[in-house]
């Protein structure tokens, strides 16, 4: 059994062979309907059980439709639904409780402190569907997309983000470290990675581009990502901080500096930081992005009970 907690702590090895098992099983299962369930039905009889302590609308449905169409099944709480929730249950007792009834647990936190604290209990993996650190399932399943859309390994391609440094963008760093591609950040100089962020990238001997005019860190990209200025539960004064990321909106003058086939890829949800003729342009590929996470996931799923072929 395997956690999936952060990109970091995961071998580059193990992410590469999770892209490959989904390449082959999206393409396995081209002709099968949404709730067809994957030939080998690798999870008959196994049970996710997926906790939001915050908001999802793609996280969680991409993780049920990842479970059925392996042949499991999924139940979803919310945490203020729960004793937990209302300070009246351990973590310890919930997580012994988790792994009596469920195979699996997939948690949607603002605590890192407390995914760490349900590993320690748990007797079943736990994958991260989102913490202040670390977005991690997003994230991979969006190199896979990157590879699917260029037709070629990441390694090959430069890769740009504008915007806030956040959870994605956390994990969007230590995906450049494990497959090794370039990454331009563009965002003001009081939102920059944190040091320990770079402290780990430069341990690890790569080195990431900051810059705080966005058209420099654009300049000859071939992916450009974004995510919301504001992110869920953000405790800063939330008009100051969309003012300073005013100069960083991703409009057609913006991405006219980025390499002449670069493509657009947005987490979701999003805000005012990508015009709509860039969002819904054609060189937007956010849907596709975004049901991919399906395809990922039931991977990153099999990686952690040991079933990757
Ligand atoms: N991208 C993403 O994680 O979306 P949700 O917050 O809707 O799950
Ligand atoms: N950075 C965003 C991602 C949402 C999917 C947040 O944490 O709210």
């Amino acid at each position: 059994m395997k956690h999936f907690i952060n990109l970091k702590d995961i071998p580059a090895k193990d992410l590469r062979k999770i892209i490959i098992d989904a390449k082959k099983r999206k393409r396995l299962r081209k002709k099968l309907s949404t709730l067809e369930i994957d030939k080998d039905a690798p999870l008959k009889g196994k049970l996710l059980i997926q906790m939001f302590e915050k908001s999802s609308l793609r996280t969680r449905l991409s993780f049920d439709l990842a479970m059925k169409q392996l042949a499991g099944g999924t139940l979803t709480l919310r945490s203020n639904e729960l004793h937990l929730g209302q300070g009246g249950e351990s973590i310890a007792d919930t997580a012994k409780i988790l792994s009596t009834y469920g195979d699996i647990f997939m948690f949607r936190t603002d605590s890192d402190q407390k995914i760490e604290n349900f590993k320690k209990y748990l007797s079943v993996p736990i994958i991260n569907g989102l913490s202040p650190s670390s977005h991690p399932t997003q994230v991979l399943s969006d190199i896979f997309t990157v590879e699917e859309i260029m037709k070629k390994p990441i390694t090959n391609l430069n890769i740009c983000w504008i915007g806030d440094s956040n959870n994605v963008l956390d994990s969007l760093i230590a995906a450049s470290v494990k497959f090794s591609f370039k990454l331009s950040i563009g965002c003001p100089k009081n939102f920059e990675p944190c040091k320990e962020v770079r402290n780990w990238v430069k341990k690890n001997n790569r080195k990431i581009y900051i810059y705080n005019d966005p058209k420099k860190a654009v300049s000859g990209a071939d992916v450009i990502f974004s995510d919301k200025v504001i992110s869920l539960n953000d405790k800063l004064d939330k008009n100051k901080k969309k003012q300073q990321f005013k100069k960083f909106k991703i409009d057609k003058k913006l991405i006219s500096f980025a390499s002449r086939k670069s493509i657009f890829l947005h987490c979701l949800p999003r805000g005012d930081e990508v015009s709509d003729e860039v969002f819904l342009g054609k060189r937007s590929r956010v849907w596709q992005q975004a049901l991919n996470r399906v395809h990922v996931q039931k991977s990153i799923l099999l990686y952690c009970f040991g079933k990757l072929r």
